[in-house]
């Protein structure tokens, strides 16, 4: 087999065998086929497309190009969700103790932020002592004693991601649905959960801009999670503008906080409680959703999941104290405030730009090698359908750099003032079951 007839054949639109996708896959990963021909493989990929069942292929190719992890030993169903990438995303802080609290396994595997996106493991760092890298005997031991662990995915699981990913990233291959569903699912798999919750974000801090995109990278997750096995539900939901207020590291952990105690914003209340809910379902906890829901929203009234969240924190090291004491958290130096030239109705806010600003702020990286300020970050004033007049506060920008300039101009520039007060998007658009 040859790499050439390989490219060629997908240039053309043909399908690709099982075979040839294995070969291209084993090939990458090990180093024999060089990051040329697989640019162009994906380039062909990203125009002419996959079939469902090259999609899947694809996905198997990369689960086996390394370890899986075997969650057996851990009893019950064990629930993971996952959420395609957006700004301000921080359900799943929310959403691990929230469900933990009735009992249902969660075991979550999370990745690290690169952007304009942020990343669990990132946030979660900024906790004092907090360990990310656990053991497979410490995430399992965790998940059986408490419920819940979480941690970051190990050296070895699908190294081919690894390389893939880098590769797209640096080739505009990134936001083509095939090569999405196929990263996300093979990590998902491989990762061992039985039941997969996704949370397919759509809009302008998201990979896909269209609803119509999100449905379908939303149907083929769902379709691959199925063939494999795995219960898979997507929810449809909302990144047109950042979630919530908060954007960046140790911020996003106080907007956790107050959502776990019953006083955070009703968007993020709202999308937790639904990925929540269905992550209830799939674990065999309730039948029905509105059951599930209920009971969330109970354990969110009784302090259950404010406390399940501090006993996340201290099993995994970190200063549990935090919870009630948000200034043990690191705090920047400077508070910039960026404020409304016009007078009128925040019409939209581009929810990439503000993830670009944060990341300038230092809260994310450019790089795989950049380090984070857990304390920079975006506080957001003015929301989508907000009154602003000339000189209101819409953003306050948190850093310990002094030149800002940059930053400060993006995020001035994300916010589009109009005349007349628009209609706030929905938060959820749908389920793909
Ligand atoms: N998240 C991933 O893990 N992979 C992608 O391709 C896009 C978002």
């Amino acid at each position: 087999m040859r790499m050439y007839d390989i490219i060629l054949k997908k240039r053309n639109g043909e399908e690709l065998t099982k075979e040839e996708i294995q070969f291209f896959i084993n090939g990458y990963t090990e180093g024999t086929i060089p990051d040329y021909q697989a640019s162009a493989l994906l380039m062909a990929i990203y125009f002419k497309g996959m079939s469902k069942s090259e999609t899947a292929e694809l996905t198997m190719a990369m689960v086996n190009s390394g370890e899986t992890v075997d969650l057996t030993a851990i009893k019950g169903v064990k629930v993971d969700k996952h959420s395609t990438g957006g700004v301000g995303d921080k359900i799943s802080l929310i959403v691990i103790p929230l469900v933990a609290s009735l009992g249902i396994p969660v075991a979550k595997m999370s990745g690290r932020g690169l952007g304009h996106t942020g990343g669990t493991i990132d946030k979660l760092e900024s906790i004092p002592g907090f360990r990310t890298e656990l053991t497979g005997d410490e995430f399992i031991d965790n998940v059986n004693n408490y419920k819940m662990a979480i941690s970051g995915q190990s050296g070895n699981l699908v190294p081919a991601d690894k390389k893939l990913y880098a590769l797209r990233d640096v080739t505009a291959t990134i936001d083509s649905i095939p090569l999405i569903a196929s990263s996300i699912m093979s990590k998902k798999i491989a990762s061992g959960a039985d039941c997969i919750v996704l949370d397919v974000k759509v809009g302008s801090g998201a990979f896909m801009k269209s609803v119509e995109e999100a449905y379908l990278l939303a149907e083929t997750m769902v379709e691959i999670g199925k063939s494999l096995n795995r219960k898979t539900i997507a929810v449809v939901t909302d990144m047109s503008q950042p979630l919530g207020h908060e954007v960046g590291n140790s911020n996003e952990i106080i907007e956790a906080i107050e959502v776990l105690k019953g006083k955070g914003s009703k968007d993020e209340t709202q999308v937790a409680l639904t990925i929540a809910s269905y992550m209830a379902v799939l674990g065999g906890a309730f039948e029905d959703f509105e059951k599930a829901q209920a009971a969330l929203e109970e354990v969110i009234r009784s302090g259950k999941a404010i406390d399940k969240l501090k006993l996340l924190i201290q099993i995994q090291g970190g200063n549990p104290d935090v919870v009630d004491k948000i200034e043990i958290l690191p705090q920047a130096k400077y508070h910039i405030e960026v404020r409304s030239k016009k007078g009128g109705y925040v019409n939209s806010i581009d929810a990439e730009s503000i993830g670009i600003s944060a990341m300038l702020l230092g809260a994310g990286r450019r790089t795989k090698e950049d380090r984070i300020d857990f304390s920079a970050g975006i506080s957001m004033k003015k929301k989508v359908g907000d009154k602003s007049n000339p000189g209101d506060i819409l953003c306050v920008l948190h850093t310990n750099l002094q030149n800002t300039g940059e930053a400060e101009r993006i995020a001035l520039a994300a916010y589009n003032i109009g005349n007349s007060r628009v209609k706030v998007n929905k938060y959820i658009y749908g389920i793909i079951q």
